[in-house]
């Protein structure tokens, strides 16, 4: 084979065993977001969403999404705000959006006129539970910057009324396990997508702009146990690609028909029982 990888040095960054285990980093959140290079970069990357994000992620979660109108909806890592403004424009009767990042929250002030969808400037495993708060929680594209997915599913459960719904897209395991980008040939042909140390979870770096990017690679398996766990049910797992007839002249996205690079999970809360007395346990006053 003469092939190579085309980001090799990033490959040899990301051997599980080769990431340093340093206890401050695995305090602190990572906000790349607000790294000036990187933020230019990704708002020019964007503009027109004729990328991934317009092409395969919107298309696919609008077909898990319900009806919007009168619902409550928190937006975990919302970005410019896009899905937050759609979904009041889709009637949802308020839309609070959470984000690391200032710089996207202030991109995200300068497009919305809205009183009814606030932004809130945290990380989302900082959030308060606000008990029954949403019937909607979606979070789109940014999960895989998070190391504690526990810590928000609790959250996210708390926040949510009993079958309110928890629809996320996250980038897909099959991506996040090694990160290096496609094996290609001589010619900068794609040759086929390695996949590596994909039972090894945790911290990636990654160059996506700017040097040293976290994300945390999850398997499918995670992703799904951590819900089921939670006490949510599955109700979809889509891998999409792009709509048939959407890549003509678009060479780049031709590589997410041949490997998915996004996986959505759509769940909803099981109601909680209460234990009824008739259940419940037996107290002191019970017992003789
Ligand atoms: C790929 S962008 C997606 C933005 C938006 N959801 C969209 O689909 O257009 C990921 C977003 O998640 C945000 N983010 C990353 N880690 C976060 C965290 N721990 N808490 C809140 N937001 C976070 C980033 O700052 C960034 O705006």
């Amino acid at each position: 084979m003469t092939g190579k990888l085309r980001n090799r040095t990033d490959l040899d960054q990301v051997i599980p065993s080769q990431v340093p285990d340093d206890p401050v980093t695995r305090r602190m959140k990572q906000n790349i977001y607000d790294n000036p290079t990187f933020f230019q970069a990704y708002c020019k990357l964007r503009e027109n969403d004729s990328g991934l994000n317009g092409l395969v992620e919107e298309p696919a979660i609008g077909t898990v999404l319900p009806d919007l109108r009168g619902l409550k909806v928190l937006d975990l890592g919302s970005g410019f705000g896009d899905f937050c403004r759609f979904a009041r424009a889709q009637g949802a009767s308020m839309v609070r959006g959470v984000e690391i990042s200032r710089k996207m929250i202030e991109a995200a002030l300068g497009r919305t006129r809205d009183p009814r969808i606030e932004y809130v400037n945290c990380a989302m495993e900082d959030l308060a539970v606000e008990p029954w708060a949403y019937d909607l929680v979606v979070s789109r594209l940014a999960l895989h910057y998070v190391r504690d997915y526990e810590a928000v599913l609790r959250t996210v459960h708390g926040d949510l009324r009993d079958r309110g719904q928890f629809i996320f897209s996250v980038e897909h395991p099959v991506c996040t396990a090694l990160c290096a980008g496609w094996y290609e040939d001589d010619h900068g042909g794609q040759v086929f997508w390695p996949v590596d140390n994909y039972s090894a979870e945790g911290e990636r770096r990654q160059k996506w702009f700017v040097d040293g990017v976290i994300k945390y690679h999850r398997t499918i398996a995670t992703y799904v146990n951590g819900l089921l766990q939670c006490g949510f049910a599955l109700t979809r797992l889509l891998e999409p690609h792009a709509v048939p007839g959407s890549l003509e002249g678009r060479p780049d996205l031709q590589g997410t028909l041949r490997r998915p690079a996004v996986m959505i999970i759509a769940a909803t809360k099981l109601p909680v029982v209460e234990p009824t007395p008739a259940s419940a346990p037996r107290g002191a006053d019970a017992r003789q």
